[in-house]
């Protein structure tokens, strides 16, 4: 979303602000990043697991356990978000528990997520599922991976799988999360899971994953009644430096690579012609077959945002590049513009939610939308056993007051889900980045609610921010 920056500003002034009724107060985590216990019940290996074995890849040699071990403590981290009063609960589906190795289903898998389901119900918590956050089957990826066209259809059975089971009781799913960081992280830069570093690879599998995408959709409607589907993506506003032409060029192509294109696919029909031409010599169009863009078209319910900071973005210099994550565009770079950051060295400008939702209620209207992620990382500290983490609460307010803002100017958003339930493994950076509303002392598994884990829960009760 191409738009005009607006100045950072001081913290929002106060004064209450009403949600309208029924809008949805929930929290997120991912199966990889909190489960833990990755060899139990016939799951087999991802691609995050063979990738965090490999040296230099992962900070501090972080795997995927213990995670937050919630796959052994999920009652009591439900009676927990019960605590909090959430709504919803975010969450996803491992496929290698589901369907190990990318094969037939394996039962013993799918009953933890059977578990899960009821226990929220029972609890009062609406479950939201996500079907692929990142944890490919490793047998897949040796098939090819995401590059190969055959990892769609064999998607779309792990779907049927997932959906069979859980969707007489969970009606809301999303696809893909942040399909981006699948394509271009994981076969770009090499920076995430499998750790490729080649262009060509990383649109192949921007198409496949979107192809997936489109193929599972009527999967779920079939299996699901009163399916409420969607996909989530990683959008930002792209705002360039400065007026002149090289950076309005440079942003236009962040844009079509970030947010268009998958966005078009989806919503539109079809890719953007600007983006085609910008990556036509790495053969992005050879993979698209007759066909493929009504199956990714295929209507959908909602888009989830995920949401964390702006893209500023200027023409590279002769030798400046921003890496491998932008296939076709090497010349770029994103000066930081003095803003205060979070713990991940990422710029702090609340507005920007607000910002990129009503261009892109502007830009695609008639869409509903959930902002399904939306949070920071901070270097907390633990004090006798509490974490006042004010720099998070204020983050999370400031996007709070953003996303009630964008309600206000007509955007048709329905819901916020805060990232993360718990602390958790933050993907390359291991466990150093915490995002957790709920602090995680991994030595011992221990739970402590932080401040703005507090804070959150009175907005979540009365369907409002505080003045
Ligand atoms: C987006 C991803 O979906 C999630 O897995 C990750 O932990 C957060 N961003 C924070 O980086």
């Amino acid at each position: 979303m191409s738009v005009q920056p607006v100045p950072a500003g001081p913290r929002a002034a106060a004064g209450a602000l009403e949600f309208p009724p029924g809008f949805v107060w929930g929290a997120a985590t991912a199966a990889f990043q909190v489960e833990g216990s990755t060899t139990a019940d016939g799951r087999t290996e991802s691609i995050w697991d063979a990738f965090c074995r490999q040296p230099g890849r992962v900070v501090g040699g972080d795997t995927g356990e213990p995670g937050a071990d919630h796959y052994l403590r999920m009652r009591s981290d439900v009676a927990l978000m019960r605590e909090l009063g959430l709504g919803a609960y975010r969450f996803s589906i491992a496929w290698p528990r589901v369907r190990p190795d990318g094969g037939g289903p394996n039962h013993r898998g799918i009953a933890f997520y059977d578990a899960l389901v009821d226990e929220l119900l029972d609890n009062g918590i609406t479950p939201v599922a996500t079907l692929y956050h990142w944890d490919l089957p490793q047998a897949l990826e040796d098939a090819g991976g995401w590059t190969s066209r055959d990892t769609a259809a064999r998607f779309a059975e792990y779907a049927d799988t997932a959906t069979a089971v859980l969707g007489d009781r969970v009606s809301m799913w999303t696809t893909l999360n942040e399909p981006w960081c699948s394509a271009f992280l994981g076969y770009g830069s090499g920076v995430h899971a499998p750790g490729r570093t080649d262009p060509a690879a990383a649109l192949a599998a921007a198409h496949h994953l979107l192809l997936a995408h489109g193929l599972a959709v009527p999967v779920i409607r079939s299996n699901v009644p009163g399916a409420v589907a969607g996909i989530t993506l990683n959008l930002f506003p792209v705002l360039p430096a400065s007026p002149s032409a090289a950076d309005a060029d440079a942003a236009r192509r962040v844009d079509a690579l970030q947010n268009r294109l998958f966005l078009d696919p989806v919503l539109r029909g079809g890719y953007p012609p600007d983006l085609l031409s910008d990556v036509a010599h790495l053969g992005f169009a050879e993979h698209v077959r007759p066909g493929d863009a009504q199956v990714i078209a295929a209507p959908v319910d909602f888009v989830g945002v995920n949401f964390y900071r702006d893209h500023h973005v200027a023409a590279g210099g002769a030798g400046e590049r921003a890496g491998g994550a932008w296939p076709g565009s090497e010349h770029l770079v994103f000066p930081p513009r003095g803003l205060p950051v979070t713990a991940a060295g990422w710029e702090i400008r609340a507005e920007g939610l607000r910002d990129l939702l009503v261009d892109l209620d502007r830009g695609y209207p008639g869409v509903t939308w959930y902002v399904t992620e939306n949070g920071a990382a901070f270097d907390d500290r633990v004090e006798a056993g509490q974490v006042f983490d004010h720099d998070r609460r204020d983050y999370l307010e400031g996007h709070l007051r953003a996303a009630h803002a964008a309600i206000a100017a007509g955007v048709d958003l329905r819901g916020y889900f805060a990232w993360s339930l718990l602390d958790n493994f933050e993907w390359a950076e291991g466990y150093a980045k915490r995002f957790g509303i709920v602090h995680v002392d991994y030595a011992t598994q221990a739970r402590a609610v932080k401040l703005s884990g507090r804070w959150y829960a009175k907005v979540a009760a009365e369907n409002r921010v505080p003045g």
